[in-house]
């Protein structure tokens, strides 16, 4: 198991709420270490998925998306080619909030929709980082210029100021299977918060990746995150060299197996990381995490759904399904929902 180093500077970082130094470099790697610490001192072992997406990680995730064995993102484009123009026909948004947009490429269709809108459309890509957003918003401006762009930094868990104005109805949308990566009360807190910025009339799309089925194999799925050329694999082991160098722990990722299966009674892909040997981790300001032979920490959860477990999860945030829309293999779909 693990242990806490005993010095009395670094039990104050390890205690007590998470320090109120947002900003500050300092402060931020201070949490930072105690929330990796926590993580890995914690029975099964786990890192947080959302340090996969440094620079080199959201290169890999990029790649991952155009690889063969990684269907969800090409089928869920494929969706939203289809269907999206309707699917915006019939809800009528003037608005169009894309949670997590990044470079708006999932919103490709969505988009072309909304700038030939009567009336006019608005996009506000909203996403954690403000300078990638403004980069995405200028370019938008310059391909759609009838589509009013209005970038929206905040983080997912929170990503709407109270006063926030926007225009009504507004559809915000959650794609990519982002919800998969979420407990269900972590999932929960998002929906809540999407809920209650819901007014009637609103909408809320969200992408989710389907469970094993007859169109379906668990093969097919696990092959989604085992790909032939080991993409994955390297996405799942940079979450180590990120910790490296924002942290300065020691992990040797090399050291470290990949493993992805998928979890028939949580209804998820796991991936770990595997250790090869014994070893010994220091996590700077924190304490030293031993790993056996074979131990493994769980890096991601990826969780699959159908359409009752979508309406459960929706019932939590007190939404009400409306559409369910899937592909002929019922692979992936696309869930529109409301306000009850
Ligand atoms: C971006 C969270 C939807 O869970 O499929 C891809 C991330 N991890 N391959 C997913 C991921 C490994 C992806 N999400």
């Amino acid at each position: 198991m693990a242990e806490r180093e005993g010095s009395v500077a670094e039990a104050v970082v390890g205690t007590g709420p998470a320090p109120m130094l947002s900003g500050s470099p300092v402060g931020e790697r201070g949490s930072m270490a105690a929330e990796v610490w926590e993580g890995l001192s914690e029975a099964p072992r786990t890192l947080s998925s959302k340090y996969f997406y440094d620079t080199r990680g959201s290169e890999l995730f990029v790649e991952i998306t155009g690889l063969a064995e990684y269907y969800p993102t090409r089928t869920e484009r494929t969706l939203l080619e289809r269907r999206g123009q309707e699917l915006l026909r019939h809800h009528a948004p003037r608005a169009l909030l894309e949670l997590g947009a990044g470079s708006a490429k999932k919103t490709r269709v969505l988009l072309d929709a909304m700038e030939t809108r009567d009336g006019g459309g608005v996009y506000i890509p909203q996403d954690v980082s403000g300078e990638f957003l403004e980069e995405t918003a200028r370019r938008l401006r310059d391909e759609y210029p009838h589509l009013e762009v209005s970038p929206l930094v905040g983080d997912l868990t929170h990503p709407f100021e109270p006063d926030l104005e926007v225009p009504r109805p507004v559809m915000v949308a959650l794609l990519g299977s982002t919800i998969g990566n979420f407990t269900d009360a972590q999932a929960t807190e998002i929906l809540t918060n999407i809920q209650s910025f819901l007014q009637p009339g609103d909408r809320f799309l969200m992408g989710a990746d389907l469970r094993p089925s007859a169109g379906k194999s668990v093969d097919e799925l696990e092959a989604a995150y085992n790909d032939a050329r080991g993409v994955t694999a390297e996405f799942n082991r940079n979450i180590l060299a990120n910790l490296n160098r924002r942290l300065g722990t020691d992990f040797q990722p090399d050291r470290f197996q990949h493993q992805a299966f998928y979890h028939v009674e949580g209804a998820r892909i796991e991936m770990h990381l595997v250790s090869q040997g014994p070893q010994t981790i220091r996590i700077p300001g924190q304490g030293i995490v031993e790993l056996e032979n074979g131990e493994s920490i769980r890096t991601e959860i990826s969780r699959k759904w159908d359409r009752p477990s979508v309406e459960r999860l929706f019932a939590l945030g007190e939404l009400e399904l409306l559409e369910w829309i899937t592909d002929e293999r019922e692979r992936y779909a696309l869930a529109v929902g409301g306000p009850r």
